[in-house]
């Protein structure tokens, strides 16, 4: 058995949402008072967890991503690291984070054998940063930018979710911001999640936007091949600048065709595609490897060749019932 589906796409690329909770509130992601939280008991366990990657890393998976929520505020999460890089055929492991946190965790985290980090930052701008996450502190996440780059944590990169009358006038800083350091900014199309309809239509924006804008601005972008990690984006490096942009734009155009990925929520469903509701619950089967192996077999045999969300439907009945925040990105 490997982790093929029935279009052909083989999977090497798990992403793992270990919670559900977070310390920030971003306004495209929850309303001012949360989400509906999992109970601490049926989240997944670090040995599940754990469990789970030894009985696909034989299958083929190589990558993996923690994710949450914020997957810095659960206890222990470098030990969950530890014991994840020590299996064998995991060659990658990353973080995607919003930051707040990670500075004074970055030394247990690398030791422990995180590879790299994805920062969630929307905003350069401190109040703005403060209204788009509610709660944020910017200089908490920029000191967290800057020790990765001190230590080694390279190379780094920014998630810029853009939003139409938001932070579209912030164009110009992000692309700066990849001139001078290993950093690489990627351009999310804000997509139209469960629950916050109204202020999607109203704030997406096609990610041609940014591109017109560097060119309006002078900047000359290049393509750029061979990034790690880089699946879904399309990336261009400004003329002699160290970092690149990157656009990952999930809306305006598929990338369905080229996908590796599958996820696990925190409280252990195997999503095969984060736009489709098709999950499967494999905590009961996580003592049992064979049973286990059938189980993602089934999931890998729901996967769609693609999801549906369009500017016309704004998601659908079939996709969309948890959250960023549920699904872990
Ligand atoms: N559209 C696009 N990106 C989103 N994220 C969260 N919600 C949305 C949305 N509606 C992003 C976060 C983070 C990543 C995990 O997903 O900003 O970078
Ligand atoms: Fe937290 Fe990420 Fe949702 Fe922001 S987008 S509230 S950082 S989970």
């Amino acid at each position: 058995m490997n982790l093929e589906d029935n279009y052909g796409r083989k999977h090497d690329y798990l992403r793992i949402s270990i919670t559900d909770r977070c310390n920030l509130r971003c306004i495209y992601c929850m309303g001012e008072d949360g989400i509906k939280l999992l109970d601490h008991n049926d989240i997944l366990t670090y040995e599940e967890i754990t469990g789970f990657v030894e009985v696909l890393a034989p299958l083929g998976l190589r990558r993996l991503r923690i994710t949450g929520g914020e997957p810095l505020v659960r206890k222990g999460v470098e030990n969950l690291i530890g014991s994840l890089s020590k299996i064998s055929g995991i060659e990658d492991i990353a973080l995607t984070t919003n930051g707040e946190l990670l500075g004074p965790m970055l030394d247990k985290l690398m030791d422990n054998g995180l590879k790299r980090v994805n920062i969630s930052l929307d905003s350069l701008k401190p109040e703005l940063y403060k209204r788009i996450t509610r709660v944020g502190s910017l200089e908490n996440v920029l000191k967290g930018i800057n020790s990765a780059l001190i230590k080694g944590l390279t190379p780094i990169k920014i998630n810029v979710v853009l939003m139409a009358g938001i932070n579209d006038g912030e164009i110009y800083d992000f692309l700066k911001l990849t001139l001078d350091d290993p950093i690489h900014v990627r351009f999310i199309e804000y997509m139209p999640l469960d629950g916050h309809d109204q202020m999607w239509s109203k704030r997406y924006l096609p990610l041609n936007a940014v591109k017109e804008k560097a060119a309006a601005l002078g900047f000359r972008l290049n393509p750029e091949e061979g990034i790690v990690g880089n699946g879904t984006a399309e990336t261009w490096r400004i003329h002699g600048a160290q970092g690149t942009i990157g656009f990952i734009n999930p809306v305006s155009c598929h990338f369905c065709s080229s996908c590796t990925r599958l996820r696990l929520t925190a409280d252990g469903k195997f999503k095969p595609c984060l736009y489709w509701q098709e999950e499967i619950n494999i905590r009961g089967a996580l003592k049992n490897p064979l049973t286990l192996q059938s189980l993602i077999k089934q999931g890998l045999s729901l996967k769609h060749e693609k999801h549906q969300m369009n500017t016309q439907t704004q998601g659908s009945e079939q996709g969309y019932v948890r959250s960023m925040a549920q699904i872990g990105g």
